[in-house]
């Protein structure tokens, strides 16, 4: 990439010449006025077992349906697809393990493994529309699992390995799952996150589980309840358990996943996706964005736990037959060049990563990256949080030689796919996704619902449906009008601020509500304040999150302490503990400041709004309906 003029940076003639998409308008000039026909050529790409009647159904608005009536498995179009083919015998997943332990597996093996996997479930009694929660670190387990589930129409609810107890609890019970599949424990940075234990003390109340699969990954003993608990190694080598299990042929619409997210209020919903449309969605996105070749090494350093490891590390890159790597370990254990020391080790030519990552490994300097040849580099992605312009160039200038675009891709763990990208022959400005995917009309309305002049910030909505989108917010479809819907007629509410610029191009600003984005990672106000009330020293607690330089967003917390409960650092310090312990280590507070009052609506809400301002020295704006 040169860069031509001010703060745009053009493809380079190697890009323009090698890239699957040359004419990014015609595409989207066609997608915008065909949005079937384009989704259908999409979805002619991927097996189905049977057509579908319609692409779209939009009958029962907002309760759309894709590819409607057509009979589809996304994992037989991961796995089963590519055995007919070359890639047969082409490694689909490298692992690396924090101690450089190694596996590889090819979609021979891939499919193998999961088939098995599959069997052992089925052994359990898992049927079709089962839920099964999964809870582990980053190893193959989670992605086998995963796939596995879906082979057999069961429906998975990853945890994120770094929640904890009553966020696993939570989960559990909401999802009502049979079977827990978890990990004896997780290494992180030389550490064990005793995985197996938290479990157990989520499952004291959660009665649906009947069985729990142990994966062994850190040999340390654990507690194993009989006729409860079974290791799944000695359970996929009974005889019984083979490697041959018929794929399920499901509805398009039958659901795939639930993954919890962080909303407004209460506690985390479990956002539905389905097979048939979210898997032309992933699909679709992964390879015109990254322009994925046969031959690529493709990295995302995400985790399978959240959205972006769903749709980007398990279903994209093997919808789309790509070679990929999964690390189990953090950034800079145990040097700040572990990950470009992968890179060089493997070849990796597109790495897609967060913001955060990269300011955090930034702050260590340029000798580290430099140290090791990531010339193999040749595209870059980012996603998470809007990426601050330094950051951005030194991504693109350090790590990606100034020779790889990088793909700022905005989208949701409800959108289930990127919904604001470039493609990499979209000149791009630093900090902005550039503009909609194929197919999507977005906008940005001020309260009223009239659009906002360019430059000027206002909500962002969505006006198209589109096939990954979410189905429904799994046993609350009224919180899903409510919540995504009711807003403005006939628009999906993305929940995010943002503003557009003279040349279309979107920057996004950040959230309109309580939820706060720490390190990239998604945490509800609620889910940090009933944590810290839950704990018996604490009245009354706020959570707010404040610029952090590194984390983009970091909580401080607001505590008013039960009457005759003494202030004191040794309480501070246990509640920061406390929130680790309930909701997970990623939702400790950086800060917890004791109170005697909150400010409050006259109905009793919290104005975090004014907390915010005042920590931040601003003018807290309106205050009309400020309690006395
Ligand atoms: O605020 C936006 C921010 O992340 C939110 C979605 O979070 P989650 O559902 O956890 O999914 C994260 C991974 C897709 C959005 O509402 N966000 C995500 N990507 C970007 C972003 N903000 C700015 N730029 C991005 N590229």
């Amino acid at each position: 990439m040169e860069q031509l003029s001010g703060e745009i940076f053009y493809p380079s003639k190697d890009v323009l010449k090698k890239t699957r998409v040359k004419d990014w308008n015609q595409l989207a000039d066609f997608a915008g006025e065909n949005l079937e026909a384009f989704w259908e050529k999409e979805a002619k790409e991927l097996k189905w077992f049977k057509k579908w009647d319609k692409v779209l159904d939009d009958s029962k608005k907002p309760f759309f349906k894709w590819f409607t009536n057509g009979k589809v498995n996304i994992a037989y179009n991961c796995l089963d697809v590519h055995l007919d083919t070359h890639r047969k015998n082409k490694v689909a997943l490298i692992w690396e393990g924090e101690k450089g332990e190694h596996r590889s597996f090819s979609y021979f093996a891939l499919h193998r493994e999961v088939s098995s996997f599959a069997n052992a479930l089925k052994s359990l009694g898992v049927q079709k529309g089962d839920r099964v929660t999964l809870y582990m670190g980053r190893i193959p387990e989670l992605l086998i699992g995963m796939l596995a589930c879906a082979r057999i129409g069961a429906i998975h609810s990853v945890v994120y390995g770094g929640f904890s107890v009553e966020s696993l609890h939570e989960r559990l019970e909401d999802s009502h799952s049979k079977v827990l599949i978890v990990a004896d424990g997780a290494f992180q940075r030389g550490k064990i996150v005793p995985l197996k234990a938290i479990a157990d003390e989520a499952l004291q109340r959660a009665a649906s589980v009947e069985s729990v699969l142990v994966i062994k990954r850190t040999g340390e003993p654990v507690n194993m309840e009989y006729g409860r608990d079974i290791w799944y190694h000695e359970l996929v080598n009974l005889p019984m358990i083979n490697s041959k299990c018929p794929v399920e042929e499901l509805d398009s619409e039958h659901p795939l996943y639930l993954l919890y997210t962080s909303g407004t209020t209460g506690k985390p919903k479990a956002i539905l996706h389905t097979h048939g449309g979210y898997m032309v969605g992933t699909y679709s996105t992964f390879k015109y964005v990254f322009d994925i070749r046969d031959d690529d090494r493709y990295w995302c350093a995400a985790d399978p736990g959240w959205v972006t490891g769903h749709s980007y590390i398990v279903y994209g890159p093997l919808l789309n037959g790509a070679t990929q790597l999964m690390y189990e370990g953090a950034p800079n254990f145990p040097f700040p060049n572990r990950w470009w020391q992968l890179i060089e080790k493997y070849g990796i030519t597109i790495l897609y990563t967060a913001p955060t990552a990269i300011r955090g490994l930034m702050r260590f300097g340029e000798a580290w990256p430099n140290r090791h040849d990531l010339s193999s580099l040749r595209l870059l992605g980012s996603v998470g949080e809007p990426i601050n312009p330094e950051a951005w160039k030194w991504y693109h200038r350090v790590i990606g030689k100034e020779k790889c675009p990088i793909m700022d891709t905005w989208w949701q763990t409800e959108t289930g796919a990127f919904m604001i990208t470039p493609t990499p022959t979209v000149p791009l400005k630093p900090g902005s996704g550039t503009k909609p995917f194929f197919g999507l009309k977005m906008d940005i309305l001020d309260e009223e619902g009239n659009p906002v002049k360019a430059n000027e910030e206002g909500f962002l909505v969505v006006k198209t449906p589109w096939p990954s989108m979410m189905r429904t917010i799994y046993n609350d479809p009224d919180k899903y009008v409510e919540k995504y819907w009711s807003k403005y007629e006939g628009m999906y509410l993305t929940g995010d601020s943002a503003r557009r610029d003279e040349d279309g191009y979107y920057w996004i600003i950040g959230r309109t509500d309580d939820v706060i984005k720490v390190s990239g990672y998604r945490l509800g106000t609620a889910e940090i304040e009933s944590a810290l009330v839950s704990h018996p020293a604490v009245a009354e607690a706020a959570a707010i999150g404040l610029p952090h330089e590194i984390k983009g967003n970091a909580i401080h917390t607001y505590v008013i302490l039960k009457v005759g409960v003494e202030k004191s650092e040794t309480l501070r310090e246990e509640l920061i503990a406390h929130v680790g312990h309930e909701v997970g280590p990623i939702a400790k507070p950086e800060n917890v400041e004791f109170v005697d009052v909150l400010p409050k609506t006259r109905s009793g809400k919290i104005m975090r709004r004014v907390l915010k301002a005042r920590a931040l020295g601003q003018d807290p704006g309106n205050l009309a309906t400020l309690e006395e």
